[in-house]
């Protein structure tokens, strides 16, 4: 497996129902690394940018307003195949619909408000991590026990 980065963001609602410990505790408990993070108020302009691949959907409009209507946490985290666990780990993508075990099937039972993004190729987390970080805010360390995630101990 590749090693890749996602953008991953607590959602406005992730932040005012008090979950984004409980979330950014499920990443690292499933190994993944901490690369990026910031905690901001998305504009709407920025938001229009981040689903402009939905624009003229009929949820575009209230998805822009959702993303912006109040602070969010973005964060970059990087293992090998990260895109897609990080989708595992989220769940489908409406609440009510999410699998129990997922952020979105434990915490989420609503439609749009959903608690999470995360990317879905390696193409949109290229360009979505573009959008909030700039190269050098995107931190290169090592973890300690690589080895044990990833079973390579020799
Ligand atoms: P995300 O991009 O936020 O990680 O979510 P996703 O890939 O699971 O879902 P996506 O199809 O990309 O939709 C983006 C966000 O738009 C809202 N949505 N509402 N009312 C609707 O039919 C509808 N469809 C999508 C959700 O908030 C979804 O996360
Ligand atoms: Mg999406």
């Amino acid at each position: 497996m590749a090693e890749e980065k996602t953008l991953i963001i607590i959602k406005p609602d992730g932040i005012q129902r008090h979950l984004a410990g409980e979330i950014i505790t499920r990443f690292e408990k499933k190994g993944f690394k901490l690369v990026a993070a910031k905690f901001m108020q998305i504009s709407e302009s920025l938001a229009r940018k981040h689903y402009g691949v939905h624009k003229g959907k009929p949820f575009f409009e209230g998805v822009v307003k959702y993303l912006s209507s109040s602070p969010a946490m973005v964060m970059v985290w990087q293992a090998d195949g990260v895109i897609a666990m990080a989708r595992k780990l989220m769940g489908a993508t409406f609440g009510y619909e999410a699998q129990g075990g997922t952020i979105r099937g434990d915490f989420s039972c609503s439609r749009g408000y959903n608690l999470i993004h995360g990317s879905d190729s390696p193409e949109s987390a290229e360009f979505e991590i573009g959008l909030y970080f700039k190269g050098e805010e995107i931190v290169e360390y090592k973890l300690s026990d690589e080895c044990w995630l990833y079973g390579q101990n020799d």
